[in-house]
C-alpha cells in the first residue's frame, strides 16, 4: 500500500467497520469495557509503526496498558514514563511489564552512528553509553546488522534493570504486590516475538547498590 493511498476519511471508514464487527460479535464489548479497565499487563515499546503492541500479541482493547516511546526507552526522570508505570502499578495493578525492543531500531543504530539529528541524541544517549560500555562484546560480531541486533538485546536488557531500580517497582514488591518484568524483542522480518529470559520479579534479584529494602542498621 503506497504512502498516500489512504485519506483520513478512510481511516474514519476503517473504524466503523472495526467497530460494527466487534459489536455484532459481542454487543456488550463497548459498554462494558466503557465502565473499567483492568489489564494485567503494562506494555513499554517503541514508537515504530511496525510494532502495534495489541496486534503483535493478539490483545483487544482493554487488555494492554500501553506507553511507546523512541527506542523503548526507561528514563528515571521522563514524568511520562513514571506516571504510565505508577499508575499502572499501583492502581490497575498489573502482573507484569513486558519491555519491548525490536531489531533493526532506528532509534539503537542512531546512537552507535556519529549524525547529529538534534534534541534525540540526548533522549538515546543511555543507549550510546552502553554501546561505549559493553564494547567488547561486539568485537567478534562481523556485520553492522549483527552489531545493531545485539544492542537492541541490550538496550531492552538495560531497560528491564531501569525499571526493576525505581521506587514504584520496589514498593509494589515491598507490598507484596506479585509484579514481574520482562524483556522481550521483536523481528520486524518475521513479525515473531522472542524472550530474552531476563525477568526480574523480586528484589533480591536486584544488585545491592539499587536495593532499597535494605534496612543497614541490622
Ligand atoms: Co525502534
Amino acid at each position: 500500500m503506497g504512502k498516500d493511498s489512504r485519506s483520513l476519511q478512510d481511516l474514519i471508514e476503517n473504524n466503523r467497520k472495526w467497530s460494527k464487527e466487534i459489536s455484532e460479535k459481542d454487543p456488550d464489548f463497548f459498554p462494558t469495557l466503557a465502565k473499567q479497565q483492568s489489564p494485567d499487563y503494562l506494555w513499554i515499546g517503541c514508537s515504530d509503526s511496525r510494532v502495534p503492541a495489541n496486534e503483535i500479541v493478539g490483545l483487544l482493547p482493554g487488555e494492554l496498558f500501553v506507553h511507546r516511546n523512541v527506542a523503548n526507552m526507561v528514563v528515571h526522570t521522563d514524568m511520562n514514563l513514571l506516571s504510565v508505570l505508577q499508575y499502572a502499578v499501583e492502581v490497575l495493578k498489573v502482573k507484569h511489564i513486558i519491555v519491548c525492543g525490536h531489531y533493526g531500531c532506528g532509534g539503537v543504530k542512531a546512537s552507535m552512528e556519529n549524525q547529529k539529528l538534534g534534541l534525540i541524541d540526548n533522549w538515546i544517549l543511555e543507549i550510546r553509553d552502553l554501546y561505549y560500555n559493553k564494547r567488547d562484546m561486539f568485537n567478534g560480531l562481523q556485520t553492522d546488522e549483527a552489531k545493531l541486533n545485539l544492542l537492541c538485546e541490550l538496550n531492552v536488557v538495560r531497560q528491564v534493570h531501569n525499571l526493576s531500580h525505581t521506587s514504584i517497582v520496589q514498593d509494589a514488591w515491598a507490598n507484596g504486590q506479585k509484579l514481574a518484568i520482562h524483556g522481550w524483542i521483536y523481528g520486524l522480518t518475521d513479525g515473531r516475538l522472542n524472550n530474552l529470559n531476563v525477568t526480574v520479579n523480586e528484589s533480591k534479584q536486584l544488585s545491592e547498590t539499587y536495593r532499597l529494602d535494605i534496612d543497614k542498621q541490622d
